[in-house]
């Protein structure tokens, strides 16, 4: 087929002769009308190998907090390149970088590097298991936290086997898991304090920690309603619980310090994940000295090859000066772009008879597309969600908008890089407004 996706097409045919499946990566085979192939991006722009250019707001799912190769990130990685790429010991930088996480996170005592934010939570977790000695974590039904066995229990569980709402099941998406991971987790509900009492309560003295995302940016992007973090810390003080916060995509984008800074709590331990990296494989454990205990006298393995790899460490320097430089700036301008954003793709899709509702914070939201009949209002948990939203139609109108050159990510999530200006919003809302009277004329005559 010749379309505007053509040279992607003919990659994509030839991936799948030697990459399974053609990508690296389970999500990306999602993207429609085929996985796209990129050649090179600047700032908030990127161009597929078809030559065709898009206002980007997927950027890198996210750790692309920065923009596509902004200005000065690559002389940083070159420079350090040139020095050696590669140790396995120990270099200043770490160092460099550590206290950067540490003056300004506020839960980051002591730090740890990794990889993927997949390998920083089965480090969390294990920590939390030793810290504690108990065998089970809490974790909120539709939260995601990695690929891993235990990242995934309670991910995207289907509406028939989900069980009743005080006792979430226990599913997890993929085959090969483990099957005894799934009997250390308590799946809870999230945005509901009182049932997150009575499940605390039902396994009492049993639970490690309270894994969570301070707004559950993964699903429909839902913050934490009134209550629902005090309550957490609460819990985890009196039942002595560590709170651990997964602040892979909160962290440096809701504010320099994250959630916890925006949100105003202090977590136990935190993962660090996507931002903290600039695109490049880069992540950290922080925590308090105390939660990191067991690490620290090293009864607890932590370990990596590539851990506190050069060119990662020099990538998160320059990253983290970055945030650093735009003083009060950051998050106010990704805030008000991103409502900027949401209102302008509420309002003209509204036009066109199209039920689009976004919600989040603005540095990153979720644009929802209601079910016929739908009830308005915030979406706050996953059930809700699930409920409410009308996927197939999302993916139609997704698909109507990467036409037009604006890209979303596929699940729904959008996000705000501090490359995006007043202009690309306009540009982007220009742009959106035929593909949503292309996706009402397509999706009514469906
Ligand atoms: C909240 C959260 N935790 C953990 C992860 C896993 O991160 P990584 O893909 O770097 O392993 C992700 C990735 O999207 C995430 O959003």
């Amino acid at each position: 087929m010749n379309d505007r996706y053509t040279a992607s097409r003919r990659l994509y045919e030839r991936a799948v002769k030697s990459i399974a499946a053609g990508v690296n990566s389970g999500i990306r085979k999602m993207e429609q009308p085929v996985p796209l192939y990129f050649s090179h991006g600047s700032g908030s722009r990127v161009w597929d190998v078809d030559g065709n250019e898009y206002i980007d707001f997927q950027i890198g799912q996210g750790a692309l907090l920065y923009g596509h190769a902004p200005a000065g990130m690559a002389e940083a990685i070159a420079e350090q390149a040139k020095l050696g790429t590669h140790w396995a010991a120990q270099c200043e930088l770490e160092i460099e970088v550590a206290e950067r996480i540490q003056a300004m996170v506020p839960g980051a005592e002591r730090v740890r590097f990794n990889n993927s934010a997949t390998e920083v939570v089965l480090s969390a977790l294990r920590l939390a298991r030793a810290h504690t000695g108990r065998p089970l974590v809490l974790k909120f039904e539709g939260a995601y936290h990695g690929w891993a066995d235990e990242g995934l229990v309670g991910f995207a569980p289907p509406p028939d086997r989900w069980g009743d709402s005080e006792h979430p099941a226990r599913l997890h998406p993929s085959q090969g898991v483990i099957p005894e991971v799934l009997d250390t987790f308590v799946v809870a509900r999230w945005n509901d304090p009182e049932h997150l009492r009575r499940k605390v309560a039902e396994f009492k003295g049993q639970i490690a920690a309270i894994i969570f995302e301070p707004i559950m940016c993964n699903t429909c992007c839902m913050e934490p309603v009134t209550g629902m973090i005090e309550k957490i810390r609460e819990l985890c003080d009196s039942d002595g619980m560590l709170m651990i916060a997964d602040e892979t995509i909160t962290g440096f984008r809701v504010a320099p310090g994250g959630a916890q800074q925006s949100l105003g709590f202090v977590p136990d331990l935190t993962i660090l994940g996507k931002a903290v990296g600039g695109g490049l494989p880069f992540a950290a454990l922080a925590g308090k000295e105390a939660a990191m205990r067991k690490i620290i006298e090293g009864t607890v393995v932590h370990a990596g090859t590539l851990n506190g790899n050069p060119l990662c460490l020099a990538a998160s320097k320059w990253c983290l000066d970055r945030v650093r430089s735009l003083g009060d700036q950051h998050p106010r301008v990704v805030t008000m772009l991103g409502q900027q954003l949401m209102m302008g793709l509420r309002d003209s899709a509204g036009q066109h008879g199209i039920p689009l509702r976004p919600q989040g914070p603005g540095p990153a939201f979720h644009a929802v597309l209601l079910k016929p009949g739908a009830a308005e209002g915030p979406i706050n948990d996953y059930r809700d969600y699930v409920s409410r939203q009308d996927s197939a139609r999302w993916a139609h109108l997704r698909r109507c908008l990467l036409d037009h050159g604006v890209r979303a990510i596929e699940r729904g999530l959008w996000f705000i890089s501090l490359a995006h200006s007043e202009k690309d919003i306009r540009e982007a809302l220009v742009k959106a407004a035929p593909a949503f009277a292309r996706h009402a004329s397509e999706w009514k005559a469906a």
